[in-house]
């Protein structure tokens, strides 16, 4: 069946399809993807980014990669298997979803260690598009969360995108945003641009200008303004990893929204899928922070802006600490106040 939204990431049995998220706003162009190797590039060169779709694609890009595995005996196939897995978590390092993903199709893997190995392949392909379903679930239930924490007639700040193309459908940050526009709300939205690539200018902008939301765009060095002169009633953003303690890393960018929303007294609120939680992460200290290449700093887009040969640091995330989180909001609700003891509980259950 056609979808009726933008799908960042789909396979069709034979073939992976991302969408090129370099590429926009100025051109929607899916790259057709066969091999494990073209999968590693597209994350690492963000072409599918934010942290869901980063899962969705490991997942997929496993698919691919054992595809023509010997199929002889498990310990031999599992050998392979691992090999890809471990190939793949070298793409990126922020994003827990990604470790995740790979995570459990290597639980599903060994859980069916019994069957041939060519049932197991089609299993690990019905494993990545339960993923990938799963996550659509997760956004819509995050969304109507969120969307218990905004009223009628807000405008809201958000950073980076968190948004239906960063995921499986619907976003994270901007689920409660679609959710709101079907039912009649009117919410509108401060976009900040988000240095050095823009994700907030490329494609947050872009993605809710589809919708046909209010959005309006600042660069990132407005926000204090845009909040002093009390235009936003609320932030929300996403995140790439939430440690056992609350704290949270997200775009780089994203611990100074926080500061200045605590200076304007305005909620600052993160959505996180459960599968983004890392319990074994104890605090934001040991979350590792991707550093990223000095030209997407001093030749962004392809213009120098820089001083040939000056020195640079580009890390690609920031640490927010909880305490500046005024409530984190996963699809099984909503967490405040103590998050070490209620993100423990929550995954008691
Ligand atoms: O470097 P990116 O574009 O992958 O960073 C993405 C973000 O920081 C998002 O806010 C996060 O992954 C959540 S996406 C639902």
């Amino acid at each position: 069946m056609e979808e009726t939204y933008l799908q960042s990431v789909k396979y069709d049995g034979e073939k992976l399809y991302i969408l090129d998220q370099t590429k926009l706003p100025q051109v929607t162009e899916f790259l057709e993807i066969d091999n494990i190797e073209d999968v590693w590039d597209a994350i690492k060169q963000l072409k599918v980014r934010g942290a869901p779709a980063i899962g969705i694609a490991a997942a997929y890009g496993l698919v691919l990669g054992i595809k023509d595995s010997p199929e002889n005996d498990f310990d031999s196939f599992y050998k392979f298997f691992k090999e890809k897995e471990d190939y793949l978590a070298t793409s990126r390092p922020t994003a827990v979803n990604l470790f995740w993903a790979l995570k459990r199709m290597n639980r599903r893997t060994k859980a069916e260690s019994s069957k041939p190995v060519k049932e197991i392949k089609r299993l690990l392909e019905e494993e990545a598009h339960l993923i990938r379903q799963e996550d659509e679930n997760v956004c819509s239930s995050i969304g109507q969360n969120a969307l218990s924490l905004f009223e009628d007639g807000m405008t809201v700040l958000t950073h980076c995108n968190a948004g239906g193309i960063a995921t499986a459908r619907y976003g994270t940050a901007l689920a409660p945003i679609y959710l709101a526009k079907e039912r009649g709300m009117d919410i509108k939205v401060y976009a900040d641009e988000t240095r050095p690539l823009l994700q907030g200018a490329r494609l947050t902008a872009w993605e809710l200008m589809q919708a046909g939301i209010d959005v309006t765009l600042i660069t990132d060095s407005m926000a204090a303004m845009v909040m002093q002169q009390g235009k936003v009633q609320a932030v929300i953003v996403g995140c790439d990893r939430v440690a056992a303690n609350g704290d949270v890393a997200n775009k780089i960018g994203t611990y100074g929204v926080a500061l200045l929303a605590k200076a304007h007294n305005i909620p600052f609120y993160v959505a996180a899928p459960l599968s983004t939680i890392d319990l074994e992460t104890k605090t934001g200290d040991e979350i590792p922070i991707e550093e990223r290449a000095a030209e997407e700093i001093t030749a962004g887009f392809g213009k120098s802006t820089a001083p040939e040969g000056v020195k640079v640091f580009n890390p690609a995330f920031d640490v927010t600490p909880h305490h500046l989180i005024t409530a984190i909001i996963t699809e099984k609700g909503i967490m405040r106040g103590n998050y070490s003891e209620e993100l423990a509980r929550l995954f008691e259950k």
